[in-house]
């Protein structure tokens, strides 16, 4: 992973400099293929060990078989880095109602090309984008082709939780990490306006515009949820309790009747052996938005609304100023934060010092994604891009928002005003959450 290289571009020019300056133009082609080609070995690092079958297959009705998200990459890079933007004509137009967005329903994606054919697929597109590249009118097209890396990443997220789901997934990488001490307390947020959204290069339509908001005083969790934190829940009966859940909380546990997060730990399984040292300070994983909500009122606090989130994470009160991470605006690294299926595995919430932001908050970019409180909903004056089918259609009052990314999230979807979405409902995905609070605990 050439992360050296992706650290230049958050360069001093300004976008006006760059297009003007033959030199600095040429400069950013050659940043927007390394981004292109890293993106593109990590996924195709996902295809090791991978058959005709194991790339077929349903691990769940809500999620497409890893096959299918492999050719949907190819065909979205083709419909609008060489259709829509180069004019080229359709590659491979057998393709089209497979791999297009909202064509066959998730269960009809289980007949799929061959492997060998799926790679050809992506290999092709890529050769025909990469030539573009060379002449594609960047100062129009940016935004776009940084778009391309995060569609890319995300569909590798999902591939990477699909292949977890079938216990195809890589698994521990069996690197290790430090701890620091571990202070588990709540840190304050005091009252005043922040800038919450995004209007670089890299903000995708959700994120847009950037926009003043104004939070009264609240607390928020140093770090998201642990087991050792979550296992008292389990222990005192909270799955067998609706006082702690929501209406609707409720109603889902008794539709869906579970007793633990979906990746709880295997030594948890046994009650007598309880959690091995080593997982006690990893965040919950594998958790629906009820599930978070009800641990929540458990302990007498509730979940932070997006805004309290991203405050939290991405406001400098000294300098009133916003940063794209919570410690500024060096790029992730593996030093700062667990992502990018590194590890293959979640980090202890105080494994990364260097992360904190700016109000002492750890661990919020990287590992697991984070529930909020909030409904996905456009911000105002918001406008769809590239298409109204990749946020707008989710703007439907049932879709929460998750901040933060996980382990397995790649750094170009990777930062404090990124927003993903899911139904309170699902607990595939790679997702624990903190708590937040109107008063001091
Ligand atoms: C934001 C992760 C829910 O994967 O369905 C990919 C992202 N949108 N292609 C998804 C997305 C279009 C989306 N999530
Ligand atoms: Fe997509």
């Amino acid at each position: 992973m050439s992360k050296s290289s992706r650290s230049e571009v958050r360069s001093t020019h300004t976008r006006e400099e760059i297009f003007e300056h033959p030199l600095i133009e040429h400069h950013r082609r050659e940043q927007i293929r390394d981004w292109f080609q890293d993106c593109r070995a990590q996924t195709l690092a996902l295809l090791q060990g991978l058959d005709d079958d194991s790339l077929c297959q349903q691990a769940h009705p809500d999620f497409s078989p890893v096959g299918w998200h492999f050719g949907h990459i190819a065909y979205t890079e083709s419909l609008w880095l060489l259709e829509r933007s180069a004019g080229l004509s359709p590659l491979f137009p057998q393709y089209q109602r497979l791999f297009v967005a909202d064509g066959l329903p998730k269960g009809e994606r289980t007949r799929l090309p061959k492997l060998l054919d799926l790679q050809h697929y992506l290999k092709t597109v890529r050769t025909q984008v990469l030539d573009y590249l060379d002449i594609a009118p960047l100062d129009q097209q940016e935004p776009l082709w940084r778009w391309m890396l995060q569609h890319e990443s995300q569909h590798s997220e999902t591939i990477a939780l699909v292949l977890e789901l079938l216990q195809l997934g890589y698994g521990d990488r069996g690197l290790k990490v430090m701890t620091e001490p571990f202070t588990a307390s709540m840190v304050e947020v005091p009252a005043g306006y922040f800038l919450q959204g995004n209007d670089s290069w890299d903000a995708l339509d959700n994120e847009r515009p950037m926009h003043r908001v104004f939070l009264p005083t609240y607390w928020i969790d140093r770090y998201p949820v642990t087991w050792g934190e979550y296992q008292v829940f389990m222990a005192a009966g909270g799955y067998e309790d609706s006082q702690w859940w929501s209406r609707s909380g409720w109603a889902w546990l008794q539709a869906n009747p579970i007793q633990q997060p979906l990746y709880m730990p295997k030594d948890f399984a046994s009650k007598d052996s309880g959690l091995a040292d080593a997982t006690l300070n990893h965040p919950v994983c594998g958790v629906s938005g009820y599930e978070s909500e009800a641990y929540a009122r458990f302990v007498g606090k509730r979940l932070p609304t997006e805004a309290e989130w991203e405050k939290a994470a991405s406001w400098h009160p000294d300098t009133a100023q916003r940063h794209t991470y919570p410690w500024g605006e060096t790029l992730p690294s593996q030093s700062r934060c667990n992502h990018g299926q590194a590890m293959g595995r979640s980090t202890p919430v105080n494994a990364y010092p260097d992360a904190q932001s700016a109000y002492g908050c750890w661990d919020m970019l990287g590992n697991v994604w984070e529930w909020t409180a909030s409904w996905f909903d456009g911000y105002n004056g918001f406008v769809s891009y590239p298409y109204k089918g990749y946020s707008q259609a989710y703007f439907d009052g049932e879709h929460r928002v998750l901040k933060g990314g996980s382990w397995a999230t790649r750094s170009y979807a990777l930062r404090s005003s990124f927003r993903n979405w899911y139904y309170p409902g699902v607990r595939q995905i790679f997702a624990g959450f903190r708590c937040a609070s109107d008063r001091c605990h």
